[in-house]
């Protein structure tokens, strides 16, 4: 699993230029990339600066060595790369396993060009085998957990290791909403945008236009 996750990740870098903007993504398969890149600002003399979209990814890009910047003290963003949760057929995804998703939808949003990264486990036919993660302002997220309840969404909060509700880089919680299998996602987007103490959710609806896949048995593939 790991090597396919490097695979794409070091393909991923050959979409990176000199003199781009990179954001950033988060996760195990994204570390494989900013590593990459890592070693190419160090080994080829690569210039590219980076918008991160976690905490961790910051610490990971300083310790490379690769110049970062805050989102807003750059005129653009030319390409993120990042990986998903979940890719369905039409290339909408579920992402913030890594509770990272409204860093990484704002990073998304404001970038170019876009791509995920991905071993071929997390290309499925329909979306929600993977919990959904929402965030939610901490004020009133009782509330809001009661609301998705009495849909019948199946939430539970994200614990952190001390088992207290896990606290995002943004100062935010995270509802995970276990919905088994989602009908119409570009609905559900909707409703979950509507929602008053929402911040943001995990459903990347019609936002990438390119995936990078890896699988033990036919290799590196790229999908647009
Ligand atoms: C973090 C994310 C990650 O990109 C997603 O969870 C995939 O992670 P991994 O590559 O470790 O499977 O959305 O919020």
């Amino acid at each position: 699993m790991n090597n396919l996750k490097k695979q794409v990740g070091i393909k991923a870098a050959t979409f990176v230029k000199d003199g781009m903007v990179v954001g950033l993504g988060t996760g195990s398969t994204a570390a494989f990339f900013v590593a990459e890149l890592g070693r190419r600002v160090a080994e080829e003399q690569l210039k590219i600066t980076a918008v991160t979209t976690s905490s961790v990814t910051s610490a990971q890009a300083h310790e490379l060595g690769i110049p970062l910047k805050d989102i807003d003290e750059v005129p653009a963003i030319d390409l993120t790369v990042d990986g998903s949760d979940e890719i369905d057929l039409e290339l909408n995804g579920i992402k913030g396993g890594g509770a990272a998703l409204l860093m990484e939808k704002i990073v998304a949003t404001y970038s170019k060009d876009y791509i995920w990264i991905v071993d071929d486990s997390k290309m499925v036919e329909h979306l929600g085998a993977f919990p959904l993660p929402v965030e939610v302002v901490p004020f009133g997220c009782g509330q809001l957990f009661h609301l998705f309840d009495v849909l019948g969404f199946k939430p539970t909060f994200r614990l952190d290791d001390n088992e207290e509700n896990l606290i995002t880089d943004m100062g935010n919680h995270i509802i995970d909403l276990h919905l088994d299998k989602i009908e119409d996602p570009a609905a559900l987007a909707k409703l979950l945008d509507e929602t008053v103490g929402v911040v943001e959710h995990g459903l990347f609806n019609d936002m990438v236009k390119t995936v990078i896949v890896a699988s033990e048995t036919e290799g590196v593939k790229v999908i647009s």
